[in-house]
């Protein structure tokens, strides 16, 4: 007989308790728990021996399935899922509203169609009109790729086990909702709940598919942690909505490395993978502009040419610390270093920094560029433009080694840069690339002739004026280093 136990599930979370509690443990949101009947099934008798003898075999018996990984025909894609996707997987792809997650699939399954392979889109939140219409911007429509519009799961399952197309994709698998769970439509437990049931689809049946998971303004995907674990790759689609650019990462991915980064370009017929992407962030800079660095990032096997911006004004009330695309604590760490060791005060000053074109950096390395290209917006001189910077930045202002110099130093050289300052310890580049190794913060700003910024006594005492060093000969007050270095933002030489 079956039992039927109630638990109690918050929908903020999806965390879940034995009993009720007006206050979720987990995420601390009132008032969202809601009662969730788990139906028990009877408990069975154990395996017989002719079915262990099927289900424990020595692993090199285990056949592997023959097909390869079915290219999605979108070469960013592609690259950051290990050459495509494979039958049976289950991929969420995350992502803002409208970054383009429905276009870049509507443009995977038509160019898996165009192969000859049958393919379907359930639209949950979209018409079959408008998903045509959307469909007419982007080229030709093969005619192996239907569109299903529907909300309830079993339709979905239905039209799959009715197609039997090769790559299945649902959009969204928030707007979609199965009568077997009796949570609300477009609650955690709806949503965990369709995703268990397509993921058990797909592994019963060898379908690709791809699941769309829209994610909430702070990052994360709805329901998070019970999604995550359920699929074998987590993809982030990310970019300003503003700007055309536009990043996909492997947050997980189980048949291959995470960090390969796809790049595409919005444009008015859909998506198109970025082949150089350095060249194209480096079409638009600005010669000779202070608080600009250029950074040679490395994402996945594949060096990129970043540029690094920042923005130092007075504050008008409490100062702000704005970091797009790189880390706000990060950058709040940076600046005390600087305070601490070159006396830099940033304490009534608004800092921006943005990394250009929406790519987002976690590195370490990016600290160096931080760093100097905050300095140079700080004093009004820009940095020699044919320069670039990587390296970690201790607490203590020393800089330390990053992993990948080799890469990041060849790229900066493909497109042209003959100057770089590196950690001291890193190895040598690409001949055209004259290195600057040096060991600390302040031999950063030396190297690149910000010496203004550089007290000649210790840190933490006042430096007594500097005769002559640096830019224009700015002389600072004794006692005052950073007024001196104040002054030429109001006669910003750019
Ligand atoms: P969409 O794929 O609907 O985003 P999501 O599914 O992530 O919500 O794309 C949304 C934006 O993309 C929309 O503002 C229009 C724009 N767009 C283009 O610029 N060019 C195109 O060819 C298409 C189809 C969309
Ligand atoms: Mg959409």
């Amino acid at each position: 007989m079956a039992r039927t136990t109630a638990t109690y599930e918050c929908e903020a979370c999806g965390a879940t308790s034995p009993r009720w509690v007006g206050r979720c443990p987990a995420c601390g949101e009132w008032n969202r728990l809601v009662e969730h009947s788990v139906e028990r099934p009877p408990s069975r008798p154990g395996p017989t021996a002719a079915e262990l003898d099927r289900l424990v075999l020595p692993l090199h018996e285990v056949t592997t399935d023959a097909a390869g990984s079915l290219s999605t025909g979108v070469t960013a894609l592609d690259r950051v899922m290990s050459g495509g996707v494979l039958p049976g997987s289950v991929t969420l792809l995350g992502g803002e509203p409208g970054i383009g997650k429905s276009t870049l699939l509507l443009q995977a399954i038509s160019a898996v169609a165009s192969r000859g392979e049958r393919t379907l889109l359930v639209a949950a939140e979209e018409s079959a009109e408008q998903v045509r219409r959307r469909a007419a911007r982007l080229g030709p429509l093969p005619p192996d790729c239907f569109v299903c519009a529907a909300t309830d799961l079993e339709v979905a399952l239905g039209a799959a086990g009715h197609l039997r197309p090769a790559l299945l994709v649902v959009d969204s698998i928030q707007a979609v909702a199965t009568s077997s769970s009796s949570a609300a439509p477009g609650s955690i437990g709806q949503v965990r709940e369709c995703a268990q049931l397509l993921a058990r689809h797909a592994k019963s049946t060898g379908l690709a598919t791809v699941l769309v998971g829209h994610v909430t303004k702070d990052g994360a995907l709805a329901g998070p942690r019970t999604l995550e674990h359920l699929v074998d790759t987590v993809l982030a689609f990310e970019g300003d909505r503003h700007h055309a650019l536009r990043t996909l990462v492997a947050l997980k991915h189980r048949f291959g490395p995470t960090g390969e980064l796809g790049l595409l370009e919005m444009g008015e017929h859909g998506l198109t993978s970025v082949d150089d992407p350095s060249a194209l962030l480096f079409e638009d800079r600005r010669p000779q502009a202070a608080g600009s660095a250029l950074f040679p990032l490395v994402e996945g096997r594949r060096p990129l040419l970043v540029e690094v911006q920042a923005l130092v004004a007075s504050a008008a009330g409490a100062p702000r610390r704005v970091a797009n695309g790189a880390s706000g604590t990060r950058l709040a760490m940076l600046l005390a270093v600087l305070e601490r060791c070159c006396g830099t005060r940033f304490g009534s000053l608004d800092v921006f920094v943005s990394t250009v074109g929406g790519i987002r950096a976690t590195e370490p390395a990016l600290d160096l560029p931080l760093v100097l290209a905050v300095c140079s917006a700080l004093v009004g001189v820009p940095l020699p433009d044919d320069l670039a910077c990587f390296g970690e930045v201790g607490l203590t202002g020393e800089l330390r080694r990053v992993e990948r110099a080799d890469r990041r130093l060849a790229e900066a050289a493909r497109l042209g840069i003959g100057r770089a300052i590196v950690p001291a310890g890193s190895p040598e580049g690409p001949a055209s690339v004259r290195l600057d190794r040096v060991g600390s913060v302040r031999e950063a700003l030396l190297a690149v002739g910000l010496s203004e910024l550089v007290p000649a006594r210790p840190a933490g005492r006042p430096a007594s004026g500097r005769g002559g060093a640096g830019h224009g000969g700015r002389t600072a007050p004794a006692g005052a280093p950073h007024l001196a270095v104040l002054a030429p933002l109001s006669d910003d030489r750019t």
